[in-house]
């Protein structure tokens, strides 16, 4: 009932966007002729979608840093089939419905090859049917919520998914943190939140733990003390946060002023150079699930992250890390595909296995996800420091 008012009105929002040319602002739109490419054109065109600006800011900016390093070394190496990559990027703000506007102008009026995005699931959910119905190839770097692919045959991602994500928290927070009894607190309008505290709670209480309490926000809130108060008052061993930075560093705020000393636990929400700086020291000590390690010793990881600081000044997050990845699976799948129309590229990307990434091993599954290990890391300042992998 919600989903279908919901989808209805993306609709009407996305048909609006595209009479009146788009009312998703630009963002460093590098194609220069407008849609005139195509399949036969001389150059690959491709399409990003993110927040850019907004609450999650960073997600898209960090996305985009990684995606472009990828395009700028392939057409150093000549680009794909003799022609060069460009890139045009659309800012969603963090709306779902910008979203979904963005990536129908991508492919209706830019005539996009192929799209990458987005981080956040509940966006990437919105936006994929128009990706889908258009059969234009669609990779999300990054979103984890199971029901992305499952939109169709023409979505994928290059990161595991919530199912093991969720598992991977329940198990260290059993095993590694020897908690008996965990509280959550989750954000009811992110289908990523609802979908990995669901997961967590269920793996959980299978290791034998008990869930406390399980409360709720509404992202973009900005007063957490009740459900903190009633928190506090289960004595729980840990909480578990599955939200987004922004919430996330402002809900450590509150929980320690409220003398909740527990460590709180989350997800790949949490990666964000801004979270320890909206959090403060009271982040500190706490934990969260992520695709990649920033200490890892592996050459194909210390590479990327000295190219990366080289270029940026700056160590390259997990999302930074995914863009670039999916960059690179794209394109190694439209160098193989037998021309750039979206089926061949499709076909290829479904075909990819044991691509070597920065965030591990990829090979895509049958469902379009990718099974890799995920890494629990423990946030101190401004350094997230591995603390143990977890194999699916
Ligand atoms: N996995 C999150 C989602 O699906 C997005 C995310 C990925 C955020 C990686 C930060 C880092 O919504």
């Amino acid at each position: 009932m919600m989903r279908r008012r919901f989808f209805g009105s993306l609709v009407a929002i996305a048909a609006m966007a595209s009479l009146m040319g788009g009312c998703t602002k630009k963002s460093g739109e590098t194609g220069t002729d407008g849609g005139a490419s195509a399949a036969g054109g001389s150059e690959f065109l491709i399409g990003e979608y993110g927040s850019f600006t907004g609450s999650e800011a960073t997600f898209g900016q960090s996305t985009s840093k990684g995606l472009k390093m990828a395009i700028e070394e392939k057409n150093k190496a000549g680009g794909i089939k003799g022609k060069q990559i460009k890139l045009i990027s659309l800012d969603d703000q963090g709306k779902a419905e910008e979203a979904a506007a963005a990536v129908t102008r991508l492919i209706t009026q830019n005539k996009v090859q192929a799209v990458i995005g987005e981080v956040a699931s509940s966006r990437s959910l919105a936006a994929a049917p128009i990706a889908q119905q258009h059969k234009v190839p669609m990779i999300s770097p990054s979103s984890t919520n199971p029901k992305v692919t499952e939109i169709g045959d023409y979505v994928f991602r290059v990161c595991f998914i919530d199912p093991f994500q969720g598992t991977v928290m329940a198990k260290f927070a059993s095993e590694n943190l020897k908690a008996k009894k965990v509280a959550i607190l989750r954000d009811v309008k992110s289908d990523y939140s609802v979908g990995l505290a669901d997961f967590f709670s269920k793996k959980f209480k299978e290791l034998g733990g008990e869930i406390t309490n399980d409360v709720s926000y509404q992202s973009g809130e900005m007063d957490f003390k009740g459900q903190l108060t009633q928190i506090k008052g289960a004595k729980p061993d840990a909480i578990y946060v599955p939200g987004y930075y922004t919430e996330v560093g402002l809900i450590a705020r509150q929980a320690r002023s409220l003398g909740i000393t527990v460590p709180l636990m989350g997800g790949d929400g949490w990666d964000s150079s801004k979270l320890s700086e909206i959090g403060g020291p009271a982040i500190n000590g706490s934990y969260f699930s992520n695709h990649y390690t920033t200490e890892s010793t592996d050459p194909v990881v210390v590479d990327f992250i000295k190219r990366f600081k080289e270029r940026h000044n700056e160590t390259p997050d997990g999302l930074a890390a995914l863009g670039y990845d999916a960059g690179k699976i794209l394109f190694e799948a439209a160098e193989r595909a037998t021309d750039l129309t979206g089926p061949a590229i499709r076909e290829q990307l479904a075909k990819t296995r044991d691509f070597v990434g920065v965030t591990g091993k990829i090979s895509i599954d049958a469902q379009r996800n990718a099974n890799k290990p995920a890494v629990v890391v423990k946030v101190d300042g401004t350094t997230n420091r591995y603390v143990t992998t977890i194999s699916p």
